[in-house]
């Protein structure tokens, strides 16, 4: 008795793995545990068994039953899941949403600063992000004990070169190629040796302007920024301009426009000044100009340098520039 259980356990298992839909499964009921099946026949012979041996022979029986019937009724189960997962369609499962990208919040502040200039007559020019100290600093009238020069705030690579500290050199490759009239924007990433904090990043981008032609005004210069900042934050905003130095702008000054938050009161954002500083501007140094073959008697020309990051955490009211660089989707979403 005992030998043919196993038996029966071993052909049933057998039997199990290679069934692959429900007619092959009613077969294997139909062999072993239906009425007239394997393990209905084996009941019968109890009764040939002796009266000693009967007892533990029906035990065994019993749980050969149990276990067959359990192992059924899994594959029953694992068999529905296969069929349905492959050739039914259930239309009452809810759809699954894709989700949609979107810009990225710097990329959306370049595109409507570009296309602020753009309107304004304003073309876009690249440059390289490997400079040479030629274009970063000596062409920029930078002088030789400029700070800026320095290891610890420019990230040198071999021979010479370094990565671009500022799109200003931008200008140079500019005028390296065309003739006045020239006004270009240039948008574009920049490197400093820079620890990252809520206001540092080692990697941010600028937007660089140069307007270069005959008789050229600071007055220019001054209109075309307020018209950019008028349009970029709305129409009462006013900007002023306090005396600075750059290596290659003579006058040079810095740019504050009026807080949008509070109009100029004064609050959290402008820090209660009522201003925000947004960047670097001036007329182009006759050195420079000179410099790259261009006569500063017969021309001259308007520079400006701004902070892209700063325009865009202002727009969608972030307090740490990090929040800029670290792809967190869960944060990107919302903008
Ligand atoms: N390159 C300057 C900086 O990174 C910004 C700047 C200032 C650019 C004045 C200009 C300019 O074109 O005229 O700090």
């Amino acid at each position: 008795m005992k030998t043919r259980i196993d038996e029966i356990r071993n052909d049933f298992r057998k039997c199990l793995t290679d069934v692959d839909n429900q007619q092959a499964l009613d077969e294997v009921y139909r062999l072993f545990l239906a009425r007239k099946g394997q393990v209905a026949s084996l009941y019968k012979k109890l009764g040939e068994i002796s009266d000693s041996e009967r007892p533990a022979a029906g035990k065994l029986l019993n749980q050969l039953k149990q276990e067959l019937e359990l192992q059924f009724n899994e594959r029953r189960t694992t068999l529905r899941q296969d069929e349905s997962g492959s050739n039914q369609l259930d239309i009452t499962i809810p759809g699954r949403v894709p989700r949609i990208g979107r810009e990225h919040p710097l990329t959306q502040t370049e595109s409507r600063v570009v296309g602020i200039f753009n309107r304004m007559g304003f073309t876009v020019a690249e440059g390289p992000e490997i400079e040479s100290e030629y274009y970063d600093f000596d062409a920029l009238n930078t002088p030789f004990w400029h700070p800026a020069r320095d290891k610890s705030d420019t990230l040198y690579l071999d021979n010479g070169h370094l990565l671009r500290t500022e799109t200003s050199p931008v200008q140079i490759h500019v005028m390296e190629k065309r003739k006045p009239p020239i006004r270009i924007i240039a948008p574009g990433r920049v490197y400093r040796n820079d620890k990252p904090d809520a206001s540092h990043s080692p990697m941010f981008m600028q937007v660089e302007g140069l307007y270069v032609d005959r008789e050229v005004t600071f007055a220019e210069l001054k209109g075309t920024l307020l018209e950019f900042y008028r349009q970029l934050f709305g129409e009462d905003t006013t900007v002023r301009f306090r005396p600075h130095y750059f290596p290659f702008t003579e006058p040079s000054a810095e740019v504050d426009v009026t807080c949008f938050l509070c109009g100029g009161l004064g609050c959290r954002v402008c820090k209660q000044t009522g201003w925000l500083e947004m960047g670097g501007s001036g007329m182009v140094d006759p050195a420079v100009l000179s410099g790259i073959g261009l006569d500063p008697e017969e021309y001259s020309g308007f520079a400006f340098g701004l902070g892209l990051e700063r325009i865009a955490m202002l727009q969608f009211g972030l307090t740490d520039i990090r929040l800029l660089y670290e792809n967190n989707l869960r944060l990107l979403s919302q903008f």
